[in-house]
């Protein structure tokens, strides 16, 4: 899944989006970075080039992402860590980034109050969440490509997890719950390119949890065929380009 997932999404998804929070964090010069949900490293990798000074731990809830970062970007301390239970003492770190994981996390409160417990006092809190799903064309369309192809049990994964936490009213209130004043929440749109609709339907359908989702309805070569050729109907031959947005949203410890 680490693979599919990287090859395929994480230069016309999720690089974009690291650039722009590593570009948030340089500004802060921290000497201590804390990522959270890190994935792929796409934003590990950033963080490396744009802060080659800061020391940087970087952590997933999945061992199998955590040795695929930690082949990609050896020079970073990697580790596997649960967001709401996080193995590190108070105040260790000046800043705590995490990109596109606080959907997945269970206890949102618990995670933000985990982040500013192993804050520094002062030490900020970057975090980017997926907007709502029709605001990312890339995700949109897979999710209408599968829901053709499956339309009497669609998958849910997109719509639910990744598109299912955009209220800011509903963000703010977990940030502050865990103890975060809330500094800035950013729309961030950004324009995603990709080397076509068929590498990115192989990406969500066979790198994302909507695979688990797809399996259990059955998906075959065939079906997978029938995904790739709706998401060509609706984006277009060769590479593709497409509107996405996200928000970015900030806190500082007290
Ligand atoms: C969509 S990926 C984002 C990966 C990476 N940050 C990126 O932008 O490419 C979500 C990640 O959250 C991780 N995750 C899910 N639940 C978690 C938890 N409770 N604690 C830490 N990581 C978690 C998953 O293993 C997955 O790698």
């Amino acid at each position: 899944m680490p693979d599919a997932y990287q090859r395929h999404l994480g230069e016309a998804v999720f690089r974009p989006y690291a650039v722009d929070l590593a570009r948030r964090a340089a500004e802060l010069r921290p000497a201590r970075i804390l990522e959270l949900a890190a994935g792929t490293a796409e934003v590990t990798a950033e963080l490396v080039r744009q802060l080659p000074d800061a020391q940087v731990v970087a952590t997933d809830l999945n061992s199998a992402m955590v040795e695929y970062g930690r082949q990609r970007v050896p020079g970073v301390e990697w580790q596997v860590a649960d967001a709401e239970r996080l193995p590190f003492v108070d105040g260790s770190f000046d800043l705590v980034v995490c990109q596109f994981g606080v959907m997945f996390f269970p206890d949102k409160a618990r995670a933000h109050a985990e982040v500013e417990r192993v804050l520094t006092a002062g030490g900020r809190s970057s975090s980017t969440c997926g907007g709502p799903l029709d605001t990312h064309v890339f995700q949109a369309a897979a999710q209408a490509a599968a829901a053709a192809v499956f339309p009497d049990d669609p998958p849910t994964f997109l719509p639910a997890v990744p598109h299912g936490y955009h209220d800011v009213s509903v963000i703010i209130d977990h940030i502050e719950a865990g103890g975060l004043p809330l500094v800035s929440c950013q729309e961030v749109v950004i324009e995603g390119r990709a080397a076509s609709a068929a590498s990115l339907a192989e990406g969500y359908c066979l790198g994302t949890p909507m695979f688990a989702q797809l399996e259990a309805r059955g998906l075959d070569e065939a079906s997978l065929r029938s995904i790739k050729e709706e998401m060509e109907r609706l984006l277009g031959d060769g590479p593709v380009s497409g509107s996405m947005s996200a928000l970015v949203v900030e806190a500082e410890a007290a």
